[in-house]
C-alpha cells in the first residue's frame, strides 16, 4: 500500500492511501487513529451491495459500533435533504465530535457525506473511501464537499478535508466502463493543465484502462493525486492557483443543471466542457496549440459526447453560467487552455460571453 501526505498550513495534513484489495490494512490505520469507537458509514444502493459488508465486517473486527445509511444513487441524491436524513440517523445513533463519519462511494457520496460531516456539530471528523475513479483522481482530493441546489450545482458547500482516505483500486472492477471514463476525463484534464508526457501516457494507455489494468489504473491515480496535490496544497481556499481546476466546468456545470443532473454525467459534462474551453480560447485568440483533436479522439474511443444536443439554447446556457460561483460581478473566470500542459485564468465580462458562446457552441450541436 503507498501513500501521499496532503498538508495544510490552517488545519492538519492527512494521507490517501492506495492499493489493491487493501481493505483490511485501510481500517487497521483507521483503527488506530484514536477515534470514539462509532461510526456511520454513508453509502448508495449500487455500492452497498458489493462492498458494505466487508466494510463492515472489518470495523466490527476492529470493535466499532457501526450502523450505515443507503441511499440510492445518482447526482440527483446530492441534496440538502438526503443532508437533513444523514443527521437525523447520526442524532439518533448518538455520534458525537469523535465519531467519524465514513463515506463509501463515488464522488456523490463524498460531497454529500463530506458536507454532513463538516456541518454536524460544526464538524466531525471524516474518511472517505472513494470507489469511483472521479472519485479517486480528483473529488477525495483537496476538500471540497457540497451539495447541489436545485438553482445550480454545489452551491452549498465547504472547505473540509478529511481525516484519511483510503483507495482500493480492486472496487474499480466493478465500475461500469462508462464510469470509468468519467473519472478518465478528470485524468485528461489534470494532464493538459499541467504535465505533457500524462496525457501521452493516457492517449497510449487506452486500451490498458479499458481493460482495467490495476498496474496502470494505479499509475493514472498516483499521477493525478500528485498533480491535485501540488495545486491545493498551495491554494487550499481557491483564491488563485486552484480555480485551474475548473476547467471545463463553468460550461459542464450549465449543461449539468439544464439536464436537471440527468441528462449529463459530471464526467460527460466536463468533457465537453474541455472542447468548450478550447472553442473559446481559439475564439480569444489566446491558443497556441490546438489540440482538440485529440480530445475529440479521445472522447470518441471512450463512447462519451463530443455534442451537446440541440435542445440546449445558448441563452439558457449563458444564464446557467452566470448562476455559476466561477463569477465575480459582471465576470466570469474562465479557464482556458494555451497549449499542452498549459492554461490560463481569463476574466471575461458577461456581455462579451454572450457574443462569444453564440460563436463556440456552434460547433457542440
Ligand atoms: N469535491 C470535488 O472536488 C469534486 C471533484 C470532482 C467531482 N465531484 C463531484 O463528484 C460527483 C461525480 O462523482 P462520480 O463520477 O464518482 O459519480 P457517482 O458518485 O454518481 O458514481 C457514479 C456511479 O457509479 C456507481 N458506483 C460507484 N462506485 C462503484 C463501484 N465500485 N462499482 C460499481 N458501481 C459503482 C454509483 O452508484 C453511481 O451510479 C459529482 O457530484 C461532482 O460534482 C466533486
Amino acid at each position: 500500500m503507498e501513500s501521499q501526505k496532503l498538508s495544510f498550513s490552517r488545519h492538519h495534513s492527512y494521507e490517501i492511501f492506495l492499493g489493491s484489495e487493501i481493505l483490511p490494512e485501510l481500517v487497521g490505520k483507521l483503527s488506530r487513529m484514536g477515534f470514539h469507537r462509532r461510526t456511520l458509514v454513508v453509502t448508495n444502493d449500487v455500492v452497498a451491495k458489493w462492498y458494505l459488508e466487508p466494510l463492515t465486517a472489518e470495523l466490527k473486527k476492529r470493535n466499532f459500533e457501526v450502523q450505515s445509511i443507503i441511499l440510492p444513487s445518482g447526482e440527483a441524491e446530492k441534496n440538502l435533504q438526503n443532508a437533513n436524513r444523514i443527521y437525523s440517523q447520526m442524532i439518533a445513533f448518538d455520534i458525537d465530535r469523535g465519531s467519524p463519519l465514513i463515506t463509501l462511494g463515488g464522488g456523490v457520496i463524498g460531497d454529500l457525506g463530506g458536507f454532513v460531516a463538516s456541518t454536524f456539530k460544526r464538524g466531525i471528523p471524516y474518511i472517505q473511501f472513494p470507489t469511483t475513479l472521479m472519485a479517486m483522481v480528483d473529488a477525495s482530493v483537496g476538500g471540497k464537499v457540497a451539495v447541489n441546489l436545485p438553482e445550480g450545482k454545489n452551491l452549498v458547500g465547504s472547505f473540509y478535508q478529511p481525516w484519511l482516505v483510503g483507495m482500493d483500486l480492486s472496487t474499480l472492477k466493478t465500475l461500469p466502463l462508462a464510469q470509468l471514463a468519467y473519472g478518465l476525463v478528470e485524468c485528461v484534464k489534470h494532464a493538459v493543465l499541467a504535465d505533457p508526457p500524462y496525457f501521452k501516457f493516457i492517449m497510449k494507455s487506452r486500451s490498458e484502462i479499458k481493460n482495467k489494468d490495476i498496474g496502470v489504473l494505479q499509475r493514472l491515480v498516483r499521477r493525478s493525486i500528485h498533480i491535485k496535490k501540488a495545486i491545493v496544497e498551495e491554494d487550499e481556499f481557491e483564491k488563485g492557483k486552484r480555480a485551474l481546476l475548473n476547467m471545463g466546468n463553468t460550461f459542464g456545470h450549465a449543461l449539468e443543471v439544464l439536464g436537471e443532473y440527468r441528462r449529463f454525467h459530471h464526467g460527460e459534462a466536463v468533457g465537453l466542457g474541455i472542447l468548450f474551453a478550447l472553442g473559446m480560447a481559439k475564439e480569444l485568440g489566446i491558443l497556441k496549440e490546438d489540440y482538440s483533436e485529440a480530445i475529440n479522439e479521445f472522447l470518441n474511443d471512450f463512447d462519451l459526447p463530443r455534442k451537446m444536443g440541440k435542445e440546449f439554447h445558448p441563452n439558457d446556457i449563458f444564464e446557467a453560467m452566470l448562476r455559476d460561483k466561477k463569477r465575480n460581478q459582471e465576470e466570469i473566470r474562465l479557464v482556458l487552455p494555451v497549449a499542452l500542459g498549459q492554461a490560463e485564468i481569463k476574466a471575461v465580462p458577461a456581455s462579451e460571453l454572450k457574443e462569444l458562446l453564440n460563436a463556440v457552441i456552434m460547433n457542440l450541436y
